[in-house]
């Protein structure tokens, strides 16, 4: 375990204030920005990774439970998937005519994902998103999306946020402000909320022989309720509507074949991104012969995103899962963490409890006062990075994390409960805090 008085981040917060003069918004994505983890504290500049360590611009090593925010399910610089990117690198990355990768790599998605008989490819998850809609509003002849979950950052999306501050509130982050989305989008995309089919019946009503698509995100954390998915699928077919499951954040963890394959509902299109290809830009859309091949009569088209090299890291790392028993792995970790925390909470005595699926596990502070919530959060997050370990309240897992790596993190997590439990009972909670508290909303638009 790193040593907590030596830590320092003074490079990265030198990094960070050079940023905010050079690039709006500092970073290029919303979950980098260091107010999510422990501004003063956490790392905020990577120089390298490997596995699954990162070591920070100021040297300080990090077990990374962030795992590239979800992009990185095989581990960083994973050796067979970079070997056949500097292979392809060799042969040439971009050329004037196509590659036959895009065919293998349609070949190995249909055989791995249930709703998969075509495919389309993109360089990420809103990107993709974005081409998964355009094809549900193409085949039907319809306009209007329900959506429910986070699916990006482009105007049909945000576009929710037209009509009431609150809409992407439960879905995306609050806080999100439509600025630059055309106002005249008002009124073509609707949310509905996770586990209400009768919010979404009602809405699939009030927008009779109008809705295009129904997009969601088939699970977070946890299963759906019973029957949840299922009540989906058949209203979705009673209105006529395409069904897209998102899987940019779920897919590939808890099964090859994403949350469909898990949950046996198969929508008609979904999209990956992220785990896709270990880091590397790749993102796919994949569906049913009979909504995709409309597509080829629908102007959907860019330069990159037949890059052999997104194409051949997402042929690898699909491969390479499937080769080390990935799902395996991380359902098997995952309930180790997930064991590990609650007995550690429970040595400590502290309100806490872990949950989620055994691939995904987390835990969270049961503390009612937000303020103190967000207090002790921040206490974790700050005295976990001072200890080496890169860690939210929620662990995502790569192939690469050892049993070394969960038993040092398990280790920290117990000294650091015991640390804030004994600051909750002797109200000193502020004296421990040096990072400026975390926040979890768009609304402090910088850091
Ligand atoms: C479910 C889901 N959809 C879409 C996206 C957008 O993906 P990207 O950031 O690659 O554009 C994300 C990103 O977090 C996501 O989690």
């Amino acid at each position: 375990m790193a040593d907590p008085q030596k830590h320092s981040v003074q490079r990265s917060l030198r990094d960070y204030a050079r940023a905010e003069k050079l690039i709006p918004g500092a970073t290029q994505l919303i979950s980098r920005r260091p107010a999510r983890m422990a501004y003063g504290v956490s790392p905020i500049y990577a120089d390298h990774a490997k596995g699954s360590h990162f070591w920070d611009v100021d040297g300080n090593e990090y077990v990374d439970w962030i795992s590239g925010i979800l992009a990185i399910i095989l581990g960083y610089a994973d050796e067979v998937v970079d070997n056949a990117v500097k292979e392809q690198i060799g042969k040439g990355v971009t050329f004037s005519i196509n590659n036959e990768l895009e065919l293998e790599l349609a070949e190995e998605l249909i055989r791995t994902i249930p709703s998969a008989e075509m495919v389309r490819y993109a360089k990420g998850g809103g990107d993709a998103c974005t081409i998964a809609v355009r094809i549900a509003r193409g085949a039907t002849g319809r306009d209007k999306v329900l959506f429910c979950g986070y699916h990006g950052w482009h105007d049909w999306y945000i576009a929710a946020n037209l009509l009431k501050d609150a809409t992407l509130d439960e879905h995306l982050f609050p806080g999100i402000d439509p600025t630059g989305v055309p106002k005249a989008l008002a009124g073509t995309i609707f949310p509905f909320r996770y586990g209400d089919l009768d919010m979404l019946e009602q809405r699939l009503e009030e927008n009779k022989g109008e809705v295009a698509c129904i997009i969601m995100e088939p699970l977070r954390s946890e299963l759906p309720p019973e029957g949840f998915l299922e009540g989906v699928r058949q209203l979705a077919d009673r209105y006529g509507v395409v069904l897209i499951f998102d899987e940019v954040s779920c897919g590939f963890r808890i099964a090859l074949g994403g949350a469909q394959e898990y949950l046996g509902v198969t929508p008609d299109l979904s999209v990956f991104a992220k785990a896709l290809s270990n880091g590397y830009s790749m993102g796919a859309v994949v569906g049913k012969r009979d909504v995709m091949e409309p597509a080829s009569r629908m102007f959907i088209s860019s330069t990159y995103w037949s890059d052999t090299i997104g194409i051949v890291a997402a042929l690898t790392t699909i491969r390479e899962l499937r080769r080390r028993g990935a799902v395996e792995h991380f359902f098997k970790a995952g309930r180790t963490i997930k064991q590990g925390l609650d007995e550690a909470i429970r040595d400590a005595g502290i309100p806490a409890h872990a949950f989620g699926l055994d691939c995904s596990p987390r835990f969270q502070f049961d503390i009612a006062d937000p303020a103190l919530h967000q207090k002790v959060s921040t206490l974790y997050v700050q005295e976990m990075c001072k200890r080496g370990i890169f860690s939210a309240t929620y662990f995502t897992l790569n192939m690469a994390h050892t049993e070394e790596d969960i038993s040092g993190t398990l280790a920290a997590s117990k000294e650091v409960f015991g640390l804030i439990q004994n600051a909750l009972e002797r109200g000193h909670v502020d004296d421990l805090l040096e990072a400026e508290l975390r926040t979890d909303t768009f609304r402090r638009m910088v850091r």
